[in-house]
């Protein structure tokens, strides 16, 4: 070949799909217990330097890709690429991206994938994380699918426990509220239940209990839990207590909503027997569930919590693209 036809011949990074030598993040079980570990190391580490990691992303871009609403996973993850030194673009509202044409999600994602390096998704249907994993071409994240799972709520989750608990293991976890519609508490329970001795206490509603596949996991690898409709009666054995918000936007009808979404209010009268190191967390938006005279309680640390988000998906994002990065070049 001449000079010029050699000129002309690009090095397409779009070839990385033949090659496949990148990891996503798609459900809370796609890490081992160790790598979680590695993980929240590195959030620590990012948390207490974070000028030693403000260029290590420097010409990388991130695609947010958010097909429901958000605040803190869609700023936090544009947050963290850009605290890395890199770029973010996104769809700013998904009625002007191009899947109101009829376009699949498939031919979305590889496209996305030509313009950037790594991928955060929210999309409202359970499976669509799964269906985008499957062609994507760079690291793809499933930022919350549905009701199904959200997976790096739970890596947020994690790294504010193992600040507060300095551990992941032997603690009574109780979560209240929605357990049927939030996806949170989904890969929450199946994450923490990989490390020893934890217990889960599920507060609901009979309408929003956890799921049967949830307990049938639970049962299988030998967990313990019980289902209560109160939270008084197991505050005093709580040493995490994971309040969420009734998923208004699942529901199918209004009057359901209305009737259930008032049931549990945490307050300062139910926090009296609570124990004293016991920490209240919250994904967020928070609705009516904790009342905000909680939020000056110091074991409230929901506001913490989103801090954490951000430091935790600098080490996602850090973590994908580092593994992702070829080893060779294809030409084509
Ligand atoms: N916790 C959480 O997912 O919040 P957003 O819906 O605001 O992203």
């Amino acid at each position: 070949t001449s000079r010029r036809q050699r000129q002309m011949c690009i090095r397409d990074s779009n070839r990385r799909d033949c090659m496949k030598e990148f990891r996503n993040l798609v459900s809370s079980e796609d890490f081992s217990c160790e790598e979680l570990l590695e993980l929240m190391e590195l959030g620590a580490e990012i948390y207490n330097n974070p000028e030693k990691f403000s260029e290590k992303c420097r010409g990388k871009v991130l695609a947010s890709l958010f097909f429901e609403p958000s605040t803190r996973t869609r700023l936090s993850f544009e947050a963290a690429m850009l605290r890395l030194g890199g770029s973010c673009i996104t769809v700013p509202d998904p009625k002007v991206s191009s899947a109101t044409k009829g376009e699949s999600l498939q031919d979305t994602i590889r496209t996305v994938g030509c313009y950037s390096d790594i991928i955060a998704m929210r999309h409202p249907h359970e499976g669509s994380a799964e269906l985008a994993k499957e062609v994507t071409l760079v690291p793809f994240i499933n930022a919350g699918d549905g009701g199904h799972q959200h997976p790096t709520q739970t890596l947020t989750d994690l790294l504010t426990i193992s600040q507060y608990k300095k551990s992941l293991e032997n603690m009574t976890i109780g979560l209240c509220g929605d357990l049927k519609f939030g996806r949170t508490v989904h890969s929450l329970v199946k994450t923490l239940s990989k490390f020893k001795g934890n217990k889960f206490i599920f507060i609901s509603p009979v309408e929003l209990v956890i799921p049967e596949y949830i307990k049938m996991y639970l049962n299988d690898h030998n967990v313990e839990f019980i289902e209560v409709r109160t939270i008084e009666e197991v505050m005093d054995k709580l040493d995490i207590l994971y309040m969420t918000r009734v998923q208004r936007e699942r529901f199918f009808n209004e009057a359901d909503y209305v009737r259930l979404k008032d049931t549990y209010i945490l307050d300062n009268k139910k926090m009296k027997t609570a124990k004293d190191d016991m920490i209240i967390l919250h994904p967020l938006p928070r609705v009516n569930e904790i009342a905000t005279e909680v939020d000056s309680d110091p074991r409230a640390k929901y506001f913490n919590q989103v801090k954490f988000g951000m430091i935790i998906r600098m080490a996602l994002i850090l973590s994908l693209i580092h593994i992702s990065e070829p080893t060779r070049q294809a030409e084509i």
